[in-house]
């Protein structure tokens, strides 16, 4: 890590289908603190789901919410934040998770992670007549910023349960040495 501050949470960021609200609900389970998805702050104060959010009110409305949550999150402590694939594209949104949290990326190449998401069709970004060549675009244009996460796992032939005691290993590593 670059610099002292305090850990006080952790905070998943990743591209869709890297498994971070899979990982992010055991992490909070095994650590007993609280778990807390942004995409799900945001459908239930928006009375909608993220797609309806897509549709009707467009992406910057939805962008828009998750820099409201991702500022309320400052005030929180023990909690295991998964995040929206597209939360640290926003440089603010980044440098404010790193302000309380450990912030650990889960990494999968663009083929695993259209294995992964192939099958769902709630995410709006993905609704693409070729989502293969959407997904290696997006992670091209979102890999710099993934990488200024504190660390970096990859999550390629590895179980939950395995990358979550990982998480947890590199979160008692970053307190230890607070
Ligand atoms: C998005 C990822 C989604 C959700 C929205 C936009 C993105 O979350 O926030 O569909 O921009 O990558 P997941 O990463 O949990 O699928």
């Amino acid at each position: 890590m670059s610099e002292m501050r305090p850990i006080q949470n952790l905070a998943l960021i990743g591209f869709m289908g890297t498994g971070k609200s899979a990982v992010g609900r055991l992490v909070a389970q095994l650590l007993h603190f609280t778990y807390l998805d942004t995409d799900q702050v945001i459908e239930s104060r928006a009375h909608k789901t993220i797609r309806e959010i897509f549709e009707q009110e467009g992406e910057p409305v939805f962008r828009n919410w998750e820099q409201l949550i991702v500022g309320e999150l400052t005030q929180r402590t023990e909690t295991v934040i998964s995040t929206g694939g597209g939360l640290p594209i926003h440089q603010p949104n980044m440098d404010s998770l790193k302000k309380h949290s450990l912030v650990v990326c889960l990494w999968a190449t663009a083929e695993t992670i259209y294995e992964r998401v192939c099958a769902h069709d709630h995410r709006p970004l993905l609704q693409d007549t070729d989502p293969s060549s959407r997904i290696r675009e997006l992670l091209a244009v979102r890999e710099p910023f993934y990488r200024q996460a504190d660390v970096l796992i990859n999550t390629e032939r590895r179980s939950i349960r395995e990358v979550a005691v990982q998480v947890i290993h590199q979160f008692h590593m970053a307190q230890a040495a607070q």
